[in-house]
């Protein structure tokens, strides 16, 4: 089904005491939302995880992981696997980020083999994808988010898409400051659902949450999230204030 969701992305931020002060400060400001019909996912670092899914219980906030290795287990230094992930209570981890595929050499091939550990382990995947600066300039940034879904998700069963939400992050507009226009979002969340629902089903297209993520804070976010196929955001920087998650969440 279709859902609004806000996700915040805390990448390599918040050490123990900084991850309980940032959750109780996100409950503190959720309180008196209406979240009725919308997710909230936050993902602290690894080592976070755990005890995040303990002060996250019986809240409306869910627990996500930032990444995850493909493999069951094995001699994968530094990794974590899903077992690992499902053993403490996390049920949905990003796969795709750009800083993963920047930094450490994620390839779409490698991006199709953690999906297909995802769904295998009955995990969800936010799948992040979105095209360079460049690639905007040259006007190719259809072309290259489109190669992108297709190299990592095409060899996918339509009723997998009940475990997936896509994040459109254009690269120039992460951490820069710099947002997609509500229009631009809307162009590309458009063209996404379009090539899914060629893909796999009009059905799929029309239930797959489509997340945008790129400098979104509370300034921005309503005007973005008012576009009728932005379901929600991937939140970087502003997912690390309270206050402005929440500001972010009420937009929505
Ligand atoms: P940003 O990051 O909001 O800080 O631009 C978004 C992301 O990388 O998910």
């Amino acid at each position: 089904m279709r859902q609004k969701i806000v996700a915040g992305n805390w990448k390599m931020n918040n050490d123990k005491a900084e991850t309980k002060a940032l959750i109780k400060g996100i409950k503190k400001s959720i309180k008196k939302l209406p979240l009725k019909n919308t997710r909230v996912i936050i993902s602290p670092s690894y080592v976070s995880l755990s005890s995040a899914v303990k002060k996250a219980k019986n809240t409306n906030i869910e627990v996500a992981s930032q990444n995850m290795h493909q493999a069951k287990n094995g001699a994968y230094t530094g990794e974590v696997s899903a077992d690992m992930l499902k053993s403490i209570g996390v049920k949905t981890v990003i796969i795709g980020h750009s800083e993963r595929r920047e930094y450490f050499g994620e390839t779409d091939e490698l991006l199709a083999e953690k999906i297909d550990a995802v769904l295998a382990n009955g995990l969800e995947a936010i799948f992040c994808f979105g095209e360079k600066l460049e690639e905007r300039k040259k006007e190719d940034h259809l072309l290259e988010v489109g190669s992108q879904l297709k190299n990592a998700l095409f060899h996918l069963k339509a009723t997998d898409f009940k475990n997936i939400i896509l994040a459109y992050e254009p690269v120039w507009a992460i951490g820069t400051g710099e947002t997609a226009s509500p229009e631009q979002a809307q162009e590309m969340h458009a063209f996404v659902r379009n090539i899914i629902g060629k893909k796999f089903s009009k059905e799929v297209a029309d239930s797959v949450s489509i997340l945008y993520g790129g400098s979104v804070k509370p300034a921005n976010a309503e005007e973005i999230f008012s576009k009728p196929d932005v379901d929600g955001g991937l939140i970087g920087g502003a997912a690390l204030k309270a206050e402005d998650f929440a500001a972010i969440i009420k937009a929505i």
